[in-house]
């Protein structure tokens, strides 16, 4: 599934009746528009060491393309904007609270339904009541929240995800699959440690890469027949849902949504921030079918999120969530998303910038340390890079890994990440075909001025989660 191009997912007739392939068009005009910043490299460089080169400091007006996630930035529709008119606000009760619960149920199955305003408020209030001391769960990759929620209730947060995902250049269609074999040694070696199992998808953290239904199928069985439950990150799911339908032997025929039904009742309850598939700026949701820990959530959930009808959402976000969770399985809708994706890697692999392969749903990796080999991991080559993307380009992108992850040892010596990427995530229906053109193009002649770039000395860094505030200063 490498370099999917513009309709390259459509059917071989119409394909083969012209030659060239027909264009996926955006499938939406546009109502309302926001214009862009387009500022010169020299206010660039202001802005950009005011924020001591760390682009979460950027403000986001002197931003051109703002990739730095995909996340609260979709593009509401018509229908969606018109639900929020008709939202009732009442504290308790509310009849957009009624609406949004039957639409999650109906997806998913789950008997229970606690919205919350954002996917970390869901993680927060289903670790809190499941994690303790000594206590592993395991996943294909948590998403950093989800490693920090884990973490904060002094449990471990397991990564068990198939090798094929740790190296950028390696082809597989479900690279964010569990290593089957190794859940199973961890329930024979620790199963009274475990007090829930949970898959990421899409996997975010090993490149937006899609889980199989039979992976799912097989971590389901497994952890049934433990009586562990079974919890989906299923922030992403419709895209996740789209890739098993166009990759997955025997999923052809299905619809996305038949798909998700199924992936979602495989699971026991999930963790959702809608602020991704669910196509809003804000909102989320915990979902479960026991209702012991139903009960129990409901009750932190008044502590810190708010009554159970409307959790940490006004009803117009809850309005807009239920219609946006049926938009985002719309098959044109998404076969425009892929192929966006897609067709962005294959411009920066033509423009001889290495990705992770193959393309996310929500996203492409660059690798970095294969562009600017001469910059050491402890001189933050992907930092470099998504500065020179922003001085160049006004590109915002996000640096995934020695920025983000590297640790120094009680020596004091410096450990890189595994790999050092920079993700250039696609929000929703927002940016235009002539807008990833551009950033193909801008991204092409960074590449080919690589070698001169250098690297970055950190001249502060807080204790959790660096990349939000670090400080940096360029190598002289
Ligand atoms: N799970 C996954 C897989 C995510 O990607 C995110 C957020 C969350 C949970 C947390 O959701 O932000 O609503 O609290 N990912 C964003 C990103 C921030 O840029 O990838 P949240």
């Amino acid at each position: 599934m490498d370099g999917l191009h513009r309709g390259e997912m459509l059917d071989q007739t119409s394909r083969s009746e012209s030659r060239m392939p027909p264009v996926i068009i955006e499938p939406f005009r546009i109502k309302v528009v926001e214009p862009l910043a387009l500022l010169s490299r020299g206010e660039r460089e202001e802005h950009l060491r005011r924020a001591g080169f760390n682009l979460f400091g950027v403000p986001a007006e002197a931003v051109t393309f703002d990739l730095l996630t995909d996340s609260g930035l979709s593009a509401m529709s018509t229908e969606q904007w018109s639900a929020i008119m008709r939202a009732d606000e009442s504290y308790a009760g509310s009849r957009s609270f009624a609406r949004f619960e039957q639409v999650v149920r109906e997806l998913t199955g789950y008997r229970h339904v606690i919205p919350t305003h954002q996917g970390r408020a869901a993680e927060r209030i289903l670790f809190g009541l499941t994690v303790g001391p000594g206590a592993v769960v395991p996943s294909n990759s948590h998403f950093d929240t989800t490693r920090a929620n884990i973490e904060h209730g002094h449990g471990v947060a397991l990564d068990l995800v198939i090798d094929e995902a740790r190296e950028p250049s390696v082809q597989h269609p479900f690279k964010g699959n569990v290593d089957i074999e190794k859940l199973e040694e961890l329930i024979r070696a620790r199963r009274d440690q475990i007090p829930l199992g949970m898959v990421t998808i899409t996997n975010n953290t090993a490149g937006g890469q899609p889980v199989s239904l039979a992976n799912l199928r097989e971590v389901s069985r497994i952890l049934r027949s433990h009586s562990i439950p079974f919890f989906l990150d299923a922030c992403r799911f419709a895209e996740n849902c789209w890739f098993i339908k166009q990759r997955e032997p025997g999923q052809s025929g299905r619809s996305v949504r038949e798909i998700a039904m199924e992936v979602f009742r495989l699971a026991d309850g999930c963790t959702l921030s809608g602020k991704k598939d669910g196509l809003v700026n804000m909102g989320g949701f915990l979902a479960m079918n026991d209702e012991t820990l139903a009960q129990r959530a409901r009750n932190l959930l008044i502590l810190t999120e708010g009554f159970p009808t409307y959790g940490g959402c006004a009803a117009r976000d809850l309005e807009a969530l239920a219609v946006g969770l049926g938009e985002a399985l719309d098959e044109r809708y998404l076969e425009y998303r892929a192929t966006s994706t897609a067709y962005l890697a294959r411009g920066l692999n033509e423009a001889g910038i290495q990705t992770v392969q193959p393309a996310g749903g929500h996203a492409v990796y660059i690798d970095a340390r294969s562009l600017l080999p001469h910059i050491a991991p402890e001189r933050f080559p992907g930092q470099s890079l998504a500065c020179e993307l922003y001085l160049h380009g006004g590109i915002r992108s996000c640096e995934i890994g020695s920025a983000m992850f590297a640790k120094i040892g009680p020596d004091g010596a410096f450990h890189g990440a595994t790999n050092e990427l920079v993700r250039l995530a696609l929000p929703r229906r927002v940016y235009t075909q002539s807008h990833v053109d551009r950033v193909i193009e801008l991204c092409g002649e960074v590449a080919a001025g690589a070698s001169r770039l250098r690297g970055l000395r950190r001249t502060y860094a807080p204790q959790f989660l660096p990349h939000f505030t670090s400080r940096y200063e360029p190598e002289a």
